[in-house]
């Protein structure tokens, strides 16, 4: 097991340059299936789930070729049959179910094991399942695994109880074949809801609305091989901007959408940053007075559950009280006890965290629970007093291309050991 250990107290200066979406390449690599031909995505960050769901594509006879050194990803799923043979390989990563709507769109049946739940929450899978029934597939779930089938799908009206990101794209990609029109009404409104519709449309489908709450979808025949450079990380930006904010410093962060960033960029204000933006970079002072802000996590276009771990960090150095709500997981706070661990002084009051600044966190042993949780424990070690180890570095791994090497560019004291 690799950690990852942090000298804190230096400042950080310079730029660095951010990857393009994990969770907008996922789904878009799942969507390949669809064409039953030969898709190329660029600039695909070479990150552990970006291997793990092309694992799975291999395992149902996709023909996958990575190249490390133009970060270019070609997919030929002309091969791919409907075989149950991933189901293993579908427990170490969620996102793989994204598999399952295009499966059933291109073969009409697929059996998959339940996904697991993980550390910040059960994860459930009902409104995924939910718009697969309302396409005309018969769903069983039974022994750990989950089966559609579908002599054919159909479109049809389906309303989301919750605007779920998951259950939105795996519906959309059920239905983009189907017969007729299919609406999805409480739709996400993530970004990376409109960087798969895009790359869909690429192929041949018929999309609309993406990106709003309510999707159009006519269907089509069938879908044709494309090419798609993804969007850029906004929860890595993110992450990148509170580092600059929590060590007081000034840095410049390049590969940047604004619009994508607001509610990051809009609540760093309000706890006093200095934020400007140039294009597709943008300029982030934490070099200030800072104060403390009251957050609540939101479905986008609200603040992001995705930051929270780290806004948490920032917050435990600002003088005051913060209060950080985190409504969209059941259990998003396994974070606090180990910055508790720094010194950190937070109380947790139901689905809300309770923050008094405190003058410095100090250097701890502490463990990354979950891949956000660990980002967030390496930026404390940014600003603690002395050294911090953080463990099970994997989970960072899953979600943030060589952050001790950015990181270390941009001037902290920081080491990955094996
Ligand atoms: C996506 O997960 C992201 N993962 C998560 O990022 C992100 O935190 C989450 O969206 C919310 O923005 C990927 O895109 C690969 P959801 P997803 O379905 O799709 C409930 C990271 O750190 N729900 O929007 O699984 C669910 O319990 C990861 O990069 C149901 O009730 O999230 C949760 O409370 C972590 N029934 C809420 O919706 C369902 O059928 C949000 O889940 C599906 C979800």
């Amino acid at each position: 097991m690799s950690k990852i250990v942090v000298r804190g107290g230096n400042k950080l200066h310079g730029e660095v340059n951010i990857s393009t979406a994990k969770n907008s390449v996922l789904p878009i690599i799942a969507a390949c299936i669809l064409s039953g031909d030969k898709c190329i995505i660029e600039e695909v960050p070479m990150l552990e789930d970006v291997f793990v769901i092309s694992d799975i594509l291999r395992s149902i006879f996709a023909d996958i070729s990575i190249d490390k050194s133009t970060n270019r990803i070609i997919i030929d799923t002309s091969n791919v049959k409907d075989c149950d043979s991933c189901s293993e390989l579908v427990k170490k990563m969620r996102a793989s179910f994204l598999i399952m709507g295009p499966m059933i769109s291109r073969f009409g049946r697929f059996k998959l094991s339940l996904p697991g739940g993980c550390n910040i929450g059960t994860r459930p899978i009902d409104l995924h399942l939910k718009g697969f029934s309302a396409l005309g597939a018969e769903v069983n779930i039974g022994h750990g695994y989950v089966e559609a089938r579908a002599k054919k799908l159909v479109g049809n009206k389906i309303y989301l109880d919750f605007p779920s990101v998951g259950a939105t794209e795996n519906i959309m990609m059920a239905a983009v074949m189907a017969e007729g029109e299919t609406i999805i009404e409480n739709a996400a409104e993530e970004p990376e809801i409109k960087d798969l519709a895009k790359f869909l449309n690429s192929m041949g489908a018929r999309i609309t609305g993406a990106g709003s709450g309510t999707i159009h979808i006519i269907g089509v025949k069938d879908l044709k091989g494309s090419i798609h450079k993804p969007i850029c990380d906004r929860i890595e930006a993110g992450t990148f901007m509170v580092a600059a904010s929590i060590t007081r410093s000034k840095i410049k962060i390049n590969g940047i959408n604004e619009e994508h960033l607001k509610p990051i960029i809009a609540k760093l204000t309000e706890a006093g940053v200095y934020i400007k933006v140039q294009g597709n970079s943008l300029i982030v002072d934490g070099n200030r007075d800072l104060n403390p802000i009251d957050i609540k996590t939101m479905p986008y276009p609200g603040f992001p559950t995705d930051m929270q771990s780290q806004m948490t960090g920032l917050l435990c150095t600002v003088r005051g009280t913060s209060i950080i709500t985190e409504t969209i997981f059941e259990n998003r706070f396994m974070h606090v006890v180990e910055m508790k661990r720094m010194g950190a002084n937070i109380k947790i009051d139901g689905r809300s965290a309770v923050i008094e600044g405190v003058d410095k966190l100090t250097g701890a042993e502490v463990k990354a629970t979950d891949l956000r949780a660990g980002a967030a424990l390496i930026l404390c070690g940014l600003a603690a007093e002395g050294e911090t180890e953080v463990m099970d570095i994997y989970h960072v791994d899953r979600g943030y291309v060589d952050i001790e090497k950015k990181l270390k560019g941009l001037g902290a004291d920081i080491e990955r050991i094996q």
